[in-house]
């Protein structure tokens, strides 16, 4: 039998309901916050992650799915999204118009050739948040403010937001003069990636899940105590306001970001129902990134959630999920002709905002329940010749069990009555 392949899963109808929620939220608080819209193609020329992402980063040396076409030409399908927001507000001239900052939103497959495990794939779906425009640690805050808001909106409790700041082109050089020169005494014991990583890209090295790397890190000089004076004023400026907005947050020192383009503010909320693969969502600010893919410089900040992580957690956590569209009716007939009026109802039932299914098969009254059982459907409608000849329905509320005769020109007006509340609700 063929199979997905090795890294990929389909979603089934019991987490599409959880994906869906977890979107519907996202729309609901990021529009709140001013956010609009916007889809992006699933692959781009390879250069544009290239310059964006950088390449001394994992995803551009070694985890992108790159091809060439038939016309010769690298493409690459997209591992992440800020590059190509940034690729397409560049292209389509979405500089915000007068406002401060142009405030945009996505979700979609990533692809990423990593090794899978519980809550890593190979094509994950992400949303993301990009906002450009102002260099401000106000945004920076009302972006994380935003992504806790979500969070919570989603009902996920027990989740950490860590914050460092990563420095800037002023100061970070002379950091990671300092970062190599200690990492050069040990440079002979660190892992195969991280001897490279060190002298080309040494931050990259807080980044290194092996056990050994980060032990040699332990009395290694941090970024935040040789940040620039703009550096420290925008990092003390955030945590200000985060304060002023009750947002919990751990200043996390050691955070580096696996790709190269984060400038000053870099942060991550991570889960502890997620093992492993802890982070649910993490971003930063990006102020030279729009330049480097050929842009004039302006400074932006963003984040991204794994949709499939945060709907780990929801599984797990078992947060309840609101029911999509609850089933109103369930028609149920005894013959053919009860039947073809039923089908008839059924369309009259849907264009008046009522949801109702059918059967397709001959099955006894008793079947037929089972199945309007099934589907929790909140009334069946039961049509045989004897109510065909009174012109009469029975009405039986599957919650309680009780049955009454409907005089078809009534229907619609008494599941008005009773159902009115519960459509306006969703
Ligand atoms: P990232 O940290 O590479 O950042 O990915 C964002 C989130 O996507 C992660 O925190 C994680 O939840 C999820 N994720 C990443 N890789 C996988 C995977 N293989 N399987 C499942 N989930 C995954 C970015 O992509 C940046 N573009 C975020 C950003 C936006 N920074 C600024 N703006």
């Amino acid at each position: 039998m063929l199979k997905a392949v090795r890294g990929t899963r389909d979603i089934l109808p019991e987490e599409m309901k959880r994906w869906n929620f977890i979107e519907k939220v996202a729309r609901q608080v990021f529009s709140a916050y001013g956010f609009s819209e916007i889809a992006t193609p699933i692959f781009e020329y390879t250069e544009l992650f290239a310059r964006g992402i950088g390449e001394t980063s994992d995803i551009v040396s070694k985890e992108m799915y790159t091809f060439t076409d038939r016309k010769n030409r690298s493409l690459t399908l997209r591992p992440e999204g800020t590059a190509s927001v940034m690729r397409a507000y560049l292209e389509n001239n979405l500089d915000s118009d007068g406002n401060e900052a142009t405030k945009l939103f996505y979700m979609g497959p990533m692809f990423r050739y990593e090794r899978p495990q519980k809550g890593r794939y190979r094509q994950h779906t992400q949303i993301g948040v990009e906002a450009i425009g102002s260099a401000k640690s106000a945004l920076d805050a009302e972006i994380i403010l935003l992504l806790i808001e979500f969070l919570t909106g989603l009902g996920l409790e027990g989740f950490e937001l860590q914050i460092n700041n990563v420095g800037c082109p002023e100061c970070r050089p002379a950091y990671k003069k300092h970062l190599i020169s200690h990492l050069s005494s040990v440079s002979d014991s660190l892992c195969k990636d991280c001897q490279w990583r060190w002298e080309k890209n040494p931050m990259r090295v807080f980044d290194c899940k092996q056990v050994d790397c980060q032990e040699f890190l332990n009395d290694a000089p941090q970024v935040t105590d040789h940040l620039c004076q703009k550096c420290e004023q925008h990092f003390s400026g955030l945590q200000t306001l985060l304060k002023r907005v009750d947002v919990p947050f751990t200043v996390n020192k050691r955070l580096v970001r696996g790709l190269d383009y984060y400038t000053r503010t870099a942060f991550e909320v991570v889960h502890g129902k997620l093992g492993a693969q802890k982070a649910v969502a993490a971003g930063g600010r990006y102020d030279n990134l729009i330049e480097e893919i050929g842009g004039k410089s302006t400074p932006g900040i963003g984040f991204a959630m794994g949709v499939d992580r945060l709907s780990l957690i929801l599984e797990q956590e078992q947060v309840s999920i609101p029911e999509q569209r609850p089933l109103n009716v369930y028609l149920i007939s005894l013959d053919h002709d009860s039947y073809n009026q039923s089908f008839e109802l059924m369309y009259i039932l849907r264009k008046k905002g009522f949801s109702a299914q059918i059967g397709y098969e001959e099955r006894s009254l008793k079947n037929q329940l089972k199945i309007a059982n099934r589907l929790n459907a909140r009334f069946a409608l039961i049509s045989g010749p004897d109510e065909n000849k009174k012109g009469v329905l029975l009405l039986k509320d599957m919650g309680s069990g009780s049955q009454n005769e409907v005089p078809l020109s009534e229907l619609i007006g008494k599941l008005t009555d009773i159902l009115a509340p519960q459509k306006r609700e969703r």
